[in-house]
């Protein structure tokens, strides 16, 4: 127990790292809270036009939810594993180092799924792609591999995976809210597009 809270409070510190916001004032880009959708993530760093630091952004950020998983399998457990990734998710979400108010947790959900269970992993990120590729919104990539994820979960024979999957997956669609509103609305910016 002690050693399950001490490796969530680690993972979830290790999450809390904003990748995008450390890119983009390595690369001189500026505050990613003022650019385009104000989000921390990949897809507003591209925004700036800057693909090296939005695809260091997604790498970093899906890392450090797989780093999570991974170092919590090696020394502790399986379920140990969940709970790291959770925990890493969840402080993409709420950082202690941004006051809480942090992004919107697709990389993050996708690195620590790659990690818990490889395939599920690649078929959420072959669902992300293959949605970005037809319509090319990242937001709605988002939505529909996160809605999927606990569906390939239950395929794919990982029915332990379906209850994170559906807590973390109904958490992305909450802070999509402004992203649905404006899919709705057809005012989204496409990938790549500022806005
Ligand atoms: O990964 C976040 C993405 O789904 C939406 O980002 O900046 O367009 O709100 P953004």
């Amino acid at each position: 127990p002690a050693a399950l809270i001490a490796c969530a409070v680690l993972a979830y510190l290790l999450g809390a790292v904003p990748f995008g916001i450390v890119m983009a004032r390595v690369f001189g880009l500026g505050d990613l809270r003022q650019i385009g959708s104000g989000n921390i993530g990949a897809t507003n760093v591209l925004r700036t036009g800057n693909k090296a630091a939005a695809a260091l952004t997604l790498v970093l950020d899906a890392g450090k939810g797989a780093a999570a998983v991974l170092a919590a399998r090696a020394l502790l457990a399986e379920d140990a594993a969940q709970v790291a990734g959770g925990a890493a998710f969840l402080g993409h979400l709420f950082p202690v180092w941004l006051r809480f108010k942090g992004g919107k947790g697709v990389a993050t959900f996708l690195g620590t799924l790659l990690a818990l269970a490889f395939p599920v992993g690649l078929a959420a990120c072959g669902t992300w792609l293959l949605v970005a590729v037809a319509a090319r919104y990242s937001s709605l990539s988002a939505l529909v591999a996160a809605v999927a994820a606990p569906v390939w979960a239950v395929v794919l024979g990982r029915a332990d995976l379906v209850a994170l999957a559906v807590v973390l997956a109904a958490l992305i669609v909450e802070r999509h809210r402004a992203n649905i509103a404006r899919l709705l609305a057809g005012t989204e910016p496409r990938i790549g597009r500022k806005g």
